[in-house]
Protein backbone atom coordinates (compact mmCIF):
# COMPACT_ATOMS: atom_id res chain seq x y z
CA UNK A 1 0.00 0.00 0.00
CA UNK A 2 1.14 3.34 -0.56
CA UNK A 3 1.18 6.19 2.14
CA UNK A 4 0.49 9.27 1.04
CA UNK A 5 1.63 12.35 3.31
CA UNK A 6 -0.62 15.66 2.52
CA UNK A 7 -0.65 18.62 5.03
CA UNK A 8 -2.80 19.64 8.07
CA UNK A 9 -4.55 22.48 5.44
CA UNK A 10 -8.29 23.18 4.93
CA UNK A 11 -8.21 21.59 1.53
CA UNK A 12 -7.09 18.26 2.38
CA UNK A 13 -9.86 17.54 4.61
CA UNK A 14 -11.86 16.16 1.77
CA UNK A 15 -8.98 13.87 1.20
CA UNK A 16 -9.11 12.71 4.63
CA UNK A 17 -12.91 12.34 4.95
CA UNK A 18 -13.27 9.87 2.21
CA UNK A 19 -10.19 7.59 3.53
CA UNK A 20 -12.37 7.35 6.99
CA UNK A 21 -15.59 7.52 4.83
CA UNK A 22 -14.18 4.36 3.02
CA UNK A 23 -13.86 2.88 6.49
CA UNK A 24 -10.24 3.45 6.21
CA UNK A 25 -7.30 4.44 8.75
CA UNK A 26 -5.58 7.87 8.03
CA UNK A 27 -3.21 9.31 10.57
CA UNK A 28 -4.23 12.80 12.08
CA UNK A 29 -2.12 15.20 13.96
CA UNK A 30 -3.54 16.22 17.71
CA UNK A 31 -2.04 18.59 20.61
CA UNK A 32 -0.40 15.18 22.59
CA UNK A 33 0.76 13.05 19.87
CA UNK A 34 -0.52 11.57 16.64
CA UNK A 35 -3.35 9.31 16.54
CA UNK A 36 -4.03 6.77 14.05
CA UNK A 37 -7.92 7.21 13.45
CA UNK A 38 -10.89 5.47 12.24
CA UNK A 39 -14.45 5.45 11.89
CA UNK A 40 -15.40 4.67 16.05
CA UNK A 41 -18.71 3.11 15.17
CA UNK A 42 -18.03 0.58 12.73
CA UNK A 43 -16.09 -2.42 13.91
CA UNK A 44 -14.34 -3.46 10.25
CA UNK A 45 -12.37 0.42 10.13
CA UNK A 46 -11.52 -0.52 13.95
CA UNK A 47 -10.12 -3.61 13.69
CA UNK A 48 -7.73 -2.01 10.97
CA UNK A 49 -6.22 -0.02 12.96
CA UNK A 50 -5.43 -2.96 15.49
CA UNK A 51 -3.87 -4.49 12.52
CA UNK A 52 -1.91 -1.70 11.43
CA UNK A 53 -0.19 -1.46 15.32
CA UNK A 54 -0.31 -4.96 16.11
CA UNK A 55 -1.81 -3.96 19.23
CA UNK A 56 -3.92 -6.51 21.53
CA UNK A 57 -7.35 -6.59 20.89
CA UNK A 58 -8.24 -6.20 24.07
CA UNK A 59 -6.71 -2.79 24.92
CA UNK A 60 -9.74 -0.05 24.42
CA UNK A 61 -9.68 2.83 22.28
CA UNK A 62 -10.35 6.24 23.01
CA UNK A 63 -13.35 8.35 20.76
CA UNK A 64 -12.74 11.87 19.66
CA UNK A 65 -15.50 14.02 19.10
CA UNK A 66 -15.87 17.76 18.12
CA UNK A 67 -18.39 18.79 20.68
CA UNK A 68 -20.32 18.13 23.74
CA UNK A 69 -23.23 17.11 21.81
CA UNK A 70 -21.47 13.72 19.93
CA UNK A 71 -20.93 13.09 23.60
CA UNK A 72 -24.61 12.34 24.29
CA UNK A 73 -25.01 9.84 21.59
CA UNK A 74 -21.69 7.80 23.21
CA UNK A 75 -22.28 8.28 27.34
CA UNK A 76 -25.33 6.60 28.86
CA UNK A 77 -24.57 8.73 31.85
CA UNK A 78 -22.24 11.81 32.01
CA UNK A 79 -21.56 12.78 35.42
CA UNK A 80 -22.15 16.66 36.25
CA UNK A 81 -18.72 16.94 37.08
CA UNK A 82 -17.52 15.22 33.61
CA UNK A 83 -19.50 18.60 32.15
CA UNK A 84 -17.72 21.04 34.36
CA UNK A 85 -14.01 19.28 33.15
CA UNK A 86 -15.06 19.45 29.35
CA UNK A 87 -16.04 23.18 29.47
CA UNK A 88 -13.15 23.95 31.49
CA UNK A 89 -10.43 21.68 29.21
CA UNK A 90 -11.98 21.29 26.38
CA UNK A 91 -10.98 20.80 23.65
CA UNK A 92 -7.78 19.94 25.39
CA UNK A 93 -5.70 16.60 26.92
CA UNK A 94 -8.22 15.37 28.75
CA UNK A 95 -9.51 12.12 28.44
CA UNK A 96 -12.66 11.00 30.43
CA UNK A 97 -14.62 7.28 30.81
CA UNK A 98 -18.13 6.91 30.89
CA UNK A 99 -20.59 3.81 30.58
CA UNK A 100 -21.00 3.59 27.17
CA UNK A 101 -24.43 3.48 25.15
CA UNK A 102 -24.56 0.24 22.92
CA UNK A 103 -23.93 2.14 19.15
CA UNK A 104 -20.62 2.17 20.75
CA UNK A 105 -18.81 -1.59 19.45
CA UNK A 106 -16.72 -3.78 21.52
CA UNK A 107 -14.51 -3.60 19.29
CA UNK A 108 -13.53 0.18 20.05
CA UNK A 109 -14.27 -0.17 24.10
CA UNK A 110 -11.82 -3.64 24.59
CA UNK A 111 -14.72 -5.38 25.29
CA UNK A 112 -15.18 -2.69 27.80
CA UNK A 113 -18.73 -1.61 29.24
CA UNK A 114 -17.32 1.68 29.46
CA UNK A 115 -15.78 4.40 26.26
CA UNK A 116 -13.10 6.62 26.86
CA UNK A 117 -13.83 10.27 24.70
CA UNK A 118 -12.01 13.41 24.14
CA UNK A 119 -12.27 16.32 22.32
CA UNK A 120 -8.92 17.04 20.87
CA UNK A 121 -7.31 20.52 20.28
CA UNK A 122 -6.16 20.56 16.76
CA UNK A 123 -8.28 22.55 14.05
CA UNK A 124 -7.64 20.24 11.35
CA UNK A 125 -8.97 16.93 13.56
CA UNK A 126 -12.04 18.79 14.72
CA UNK A 127 -13.06 20.34 11.35
CA UNK A 128 -12.01 16.75 10.20
CA UNK A 129 -14.56 14.92 12.82
CA UNK A 130 -17.03 17.52 12.02
CA UNK A 131 -17.02 16.93 8.34
CA UNK A 132 -17.39 13.05 8.90
CA UNK A 133 -19.89 13.40 11.73
CA UNK A 134 -19.37 10.48 13.42
CA UNK A 135 -16.38 9.82 16.03
CA UNK A 136 -12.71 9.01 15.23
CA UNK A 137 -11.40 5.71 16.94
CA UNK A 138 -7.93 6.66 17.53
CA UNK A 139 -4.95 5.36 19.61
CA UNK A 140 -1.28 7.03 19.44
CA UNK A 141 -0.19 6.46 15.85
CA UNK A 142 2.81 4.14 16.66
CA UNK A 143 3.63 0.37 16.38
CA UNK A 144 2.42 -1.43 19.57
CA UNK A 145 5.44 -0.96 22.19
CA UNK A 146 7.06 1.94 20.49
CA UNK A 147 7.14 5.35 21.42
CA UNK A 148 4.09 7.37 20.53
CA UNK A 149 4.71 9.48 17.42
CA UNK A 150 5.15 13.64 18.29
CA UNK A 151 5.71 13.77 14.12
CA UNK A 152 4.22 13.10 11.21
CA UNK A 153 8.33 11.34 10.14
CA UNK A 154 7.65 9.36 13.22
CA UNK A 155 4.47 7.93 12.05
CA UNK A 156 5.77 7.51 8.80
CA UNK A 157 8.73 5.20 10.13
CA UNK A 158 5.94 2.79 11.66
CA UNK A 159 2.82 2.57 9.45
CA UNK A 160 4.78 3.18 5.86
CA UNK A 161 3.09 0.68 3.72
CA UNK A 162 0.10 -0.08 6.16
CA UNK A 163 -1.76 2.77 6.36
CA UNK A 164 -3.26 5.16 3.31
CA UNK A 165 -2.73 8.70 4.42
CA UNK A 166 -0.94 10.78 7.40
CA UNK A 167 -1.72 14.12 7.98
CA UNK A 168 1.01 16.50 8.97
CA UNK A 169 0.28 18.81 11.70
CA UNK A 170 4.00 19.65 12.53
CA UNK A 171 5.35 18.90 16.26
CA UNK A 172 3.01 17.64 18.62
CA UNK A 173 2.43 20.70 21.94
CA UNK A 174 2.72 18.43 24.65
CA UNK A 175 4.41 15.53 23.40
CA UNK A 176 2.97 12.94 25.78
CA UNK A 177 -1.05 11.63 25.67
CA UNK A 178 -3.61 13.45 27.59
CA UNK A 179 -4.88 12.72 31.09
CA UNK A 180 -6.68 9.40 31.11
CA UNK A 181 -9.66 9.68 34.03
CA UNK A 182 -12.64 7.80 35.63
CA UNK A 183 -14.75 8.72 38.14
CA UNK A 184 -15.55 7.56 41.51
CA UNK A 185 -19.26 9.10 41.87
CA UNK A 186 -20.06 12.50 41.78
CA UNK A 187 -16.72 14.34 43.37
CA UNK A 188 -14.55 12.31 43.43
CA UNK A 189 -12.18 10.93 39.94
CA UNK A 190 -9.46 8.80 39.30
CA UNK A 191 -6.34 9.30 37.23
CA UNK A 192 -5.51 5.98 35.40
CA UNK A 193 -2.95 7.82 33.11
CA UNK A 194 -1.22 11.59 33.70
CA UNK A 195 -0.64 13.82 31.43
CA UNK A 196 -1.28 17.84 30.68
CA UNK A 197 -4.06 18.19 32.69
CA UNK A 198 -2.44 17.82 35.78
CA UNK A 199 -3.20 16.10 39.26
CA UNK A 200 -2.91 19.33 40.53
CA UNK A 201 -5.13 20.91 38.10
CA UNK A 202 -7.68 18.54 38.77
CA UNK A 203 -7.11 19.09 42.45
CA UNK A 204 -9.18 22.35 41.82
CA UNK A 205 -12.70 20.43 41.26
CA UNK A 206 -12.71 17.05 42.89
CA UNK A 207 -11.39 14.70 44.97
CA UNK A 208 -8.11 13.15 43.19
CA UNK A 209 -7.20 9.76 43.69
CA UNK A 210 -4.02 8.55 41.00
CA UNK A 211 -4.59 4.96 40.41
CA UNK A 212 -1.98 2.27 41.69
CA UNK A 213 -1.29 1.39 37.87
CA UNK A 214 0.27 4.90 36.84
CA UNK A 215 3.16 4.63 39.28
CA UNK A 216 3.76 0.56 39.63
CA UNK A 217 4.43 -2.18 37.71
CA UNK A 218 1.33 -4.70 36.73
CA UNK A 219 1.84 -8.11 36.28
CA UNK A 220 0.43 -9.51 32.31
CA UNK A 221 -2.62 -11.10 33.84
CA UNK A 222 -3.86 -8.65 36.50
CA UNK A 223 -7.11 -6.85 36.04
CA UNK A 224 -6.76 -3.34 35.75
CA UNK A 225 -8.58 -0.32 35.49
CA UNK A 226 -6.66 0.79 32.17
CA UNK A 227 -5.64 -1.96 30.11
CA UNK A 228 -2.77 0.04 28.30
CA UNK A 229 -1.02 0.19 31.94
CA UNK A 230 -0.28 -3.66 31.63
CA UNK A 231 1.96 -3.52 28.58
CA UNK A 232 5.05 -3.11 27.37
CA UNK A 233 5.21 0.46 26.19
CA UNK A 234 7.24 3.57 24.66
CA UNK A 235 10.73 1.42 24.11
CA UNK A 236 13.02 1.95 21.55
CA UNK A 237 15.48 -0.95 20.92
CA UNK A 238 17.87 0.31 23.24
CA UNK A 239 17.62 -0.85 26.93
CA UNK A 240 16.62 2.42 28.27
CA UNK A 241 17.71 2.99 32.20
CA UNK A 242 16.40 5.85 34.74
CA UNK A 243 19.59 7.90 36.48
CA UNK A 244 18.33 8.70 40.00
CA UNK A 245 21.13 10.97 42.07
CA UNK A 246 22.83 14.34 40.98
CA UNK A 247 25.18 16.11 38.32
CA UNK A 248 28.40 14.90 39.83
CA UNK A 249 27.13 11.35 40.50
CA UNK A 250 25.22 10.95 36.92
CA UNK A 251 28.70 12.50 35.61
CA UNK A 252 30.72 10.03 37.21
CA UNK A 253 28.90 6.95 36.50
CA UNK A 254 28.79 7.79 32.85
CA UNK A 255 32.12 8.61 32.70
CA UNK A 256 32.48 4.79 33.63
CA UNK A 257 30.32 3.28 30.72
CA UNK A 258 32.33 0.83 28.81
CA UNK A 259 33.24 3.16 25.37
CA UNK A 260 32.85 -0.13 23.20
CA UNK A 261 28.86 0.34 24.12
CA UNK A 262 26.73 2.87 21.98
CA UNK A 263 25.83 5.34 25.02
CA UNK A 264 23.29 7.91 25.21
CA UNK A 265 21.88 10.43 27.91
CA UNK A 266 19.13 12.73 28.50
CA UNK A 267 19.90 14.91 30.93
CA UNK A 268 19.61 18.63 32.06
CA UNK A 269 21.84 19.95 29.06
CA UNK A 270 24.74 20.52 31.99
CA UNK A 271 26.11 17.75 32.79
CA UNK A 272 29.44 17.14 31.73
CA UNK A 273 29.94 14.28 29.84
CA UNK A 274 32.80 12.57 28.15
CA UNK A 275 32.77 12.10 24.15
CA UNK A 276 31.47 8.33 23.62
CA UNK A 277 28.30 10.03 25.23
CA UNK A 278 25.16 11.07 22.94
CA UNK A 279 24.29 14.09 24.64
CA UNK A 280 20.15 14.24 23.23
CA UNK A 281 18.32 16.63 24.00
CA UNK A 282 15.75 16.28 26.65
CA UNK A 283 15.33 19.68 28.90
CA UNK A 284 15.37 21.32 32.15
CA UNK A 285 11.68 21.63 32.57
CA UNK A 286 9.03 18.90 32.86
CA UNK A 287 6.92 21.03 29.80
CA UNK A 288 10.09 20.44 27.78
CA UNK A 289 10.85 17.06 28.55
CA UNK A 290 7.22 15.89 28.46
CA UNK A 291 7.70 17.65 24.33
CA UNK A 292 10.77 15.67 23.73
CA UNK A 293 11.10 12.11 25.73
CA UNK A 294 9.45 9.99 22.71
CA UNK A 295 11.68 12.22 19.98
CA UNK A 296 14.45 11.33 21.91
CA UNK A 297 14.00 7.44 22.96
CA UNK A 298 13.31 7.40 18.88
CA UNK A 299 16.64 9.43 17.92
CA UNK A 300 18.38 6.41 19.92
CA UNK A 301 17.28 4.01 17.51
CA UNK A 302 18.25 5.92 15.08
CA UNK A 303 21.84 6.67 16.06
CA UNK A 304 21.81 2.69 16.84
CA UNK A 305 22.46 3.10 20.45
CA UNK A 306 22.84 0.17 22.75
CA UNK A 307 21.40 2.32 26.21
CA UNK A 308 19.72 5.03 26.82
CA UNK A 309 20.08 6.52 30.34
CA UNK A 310 17.54 9.31 31.25
CA UNK A 311 17.84 11.36 34.34
CA UNK A 312 15.00 11.03 36.87
CA UNK A 313 12.31 13.65 36.23
CA UNK A 314 10.57 16.31 38.28
CA UNK A 315 7.42 14.38 39.50
CA UNK A 316 5.26 17.09 39.73
CA UNK A 317 2.90 18.54 37.39
CA UNK A 318 3.12 17.09 33.59
CA UNK A 319 6.24 15.84 35.23
CA UNK A 320 4.23 12.69 36.51
CA UNK A 321 3.11 12.24 32.99
CA UNK A 322 6.83 12.08 32.07
CA UNK A 323 8.03 9.37 34.68
CA UNK A 324 4.58 7.49 33.95
CA UNK A 325 6.45 6.81 30.51
CA UNK A 326 9.64 6.92 31.45
CA UNK A 327 8.95 3.97 34.02
CA UNK A 328 7.81 1.75 31.15
CA UNK A 329 10.16 3.25 28.66
CA UNK A 330 12.68 1.46 30.91
CA UNK A 331 11.01 -1.25 31.88
CA UNK A 332 11.30 0.12 35.92
CA UNK A 333 14.99 0.28 35.84
CA UNK A 334 15.76 2.76 38.11
CA UNK A 335 19.68 2.94 38.90
CA UNK A 336 20.13 5.00 42.78
CA UNK A 337 23.28 7.16 42.63
CA UNK A 338 21.73 8.70 45.82
CA UNK A 339 23.85 6.32 48.49
O1 LIG B 1 -3.52 11.87 23.70
C1 LIG B 1 -4.07 10.79 23.50
O2 LIG B 1 -4.85 10.26 24.34
C2 LIG B 1 -3.77 10.07 22.20
C3 LIG B 1 -4.28 10.94 21.05
C4 LIG B 1 -4.16 10.28 19.70
O3 LIG B 1 -5.59 11.34 21.33
N1 LIG B 1 -4.37 8.76 22.17
C5 LIG B 1 -3.88 7.74 22.92
O4 LIG B 1 -4.56 6.55 22.76
O5 LIG B 1 -2.94 7.83 23.67
P1 LIG B 1 -3.98 5.17 23.24
O6 LIG B 1 -4.93 4.16 22.69
O7 LIG B 1 -2.56 5.03 22.88
O8 LIG B 1 -4.19 5.20 24.80
C6 LIG B 1 -5.48 5.14 25.36
C7 LIG B 1 -5.40 4.71 26.80
C8 LIG B 1 -4.97 3.27 26.94
O9 LIG B 1 -4.10 3.16 28.05
C9 LIG B 1 -6.29 2.56 27.18
O10 LIG B 1 -6.11 1.36 27.90
C10 LIG B 1 -7.07 3.60 27.95
O11 LIG B 1 -6.71 4.83 27.37
N2 LIG B 1 -8.52 3.42 27.77
C11 LIG B 1 -9.25 3.57 26.65
N3 LIG B 1 -10.54 3.27 26.86
C12 LIG B 1 -10.64 2.94 28.16
C13 LIG B 1 -11.72 2.53 28.99
N4 LIG B 1 -12.94 2.38 28.53
N5 LIG B 1 -11.45 2.27 30.30
C14 LIG B 1 -10.20 2.41 30.77
N6 LIG B 1 -9.14 2.78 30.04
C15 LIG B 1 -9.35 3.04 28.75
MG1 LIG C 1 -0.51 4.48 22.92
Amino acid sequence: METILLKAEEKNIVAAEAVLREGDVAAIPTETVYGLAANGLVPSAVRKIFEAKGRPQDNPLILHICSTEMLDDLAEYIPPLALRLAEDFWPGPLTMIFPKKSVVPSETSGGLDTVAVRMPKNDFTLALIKKCGFPLAAPSANTSGLPSPTSAQHVFDDMKGKIPLIIDGGECKYGVESTVISFDGDDRLRILRPGAVTAEMLREYADVIIDDGVLMKIDSDEKVLSPGMKYKHYSPKAQVYILDGSNEKIEIFLSERDSECKTAFLGNGNEKLKEHILRIPYGATSEEQAERLFSGLRYCDEMDCDEVYVRMPDKSGIGLAVYNRLLRSAAFRIIDLKV
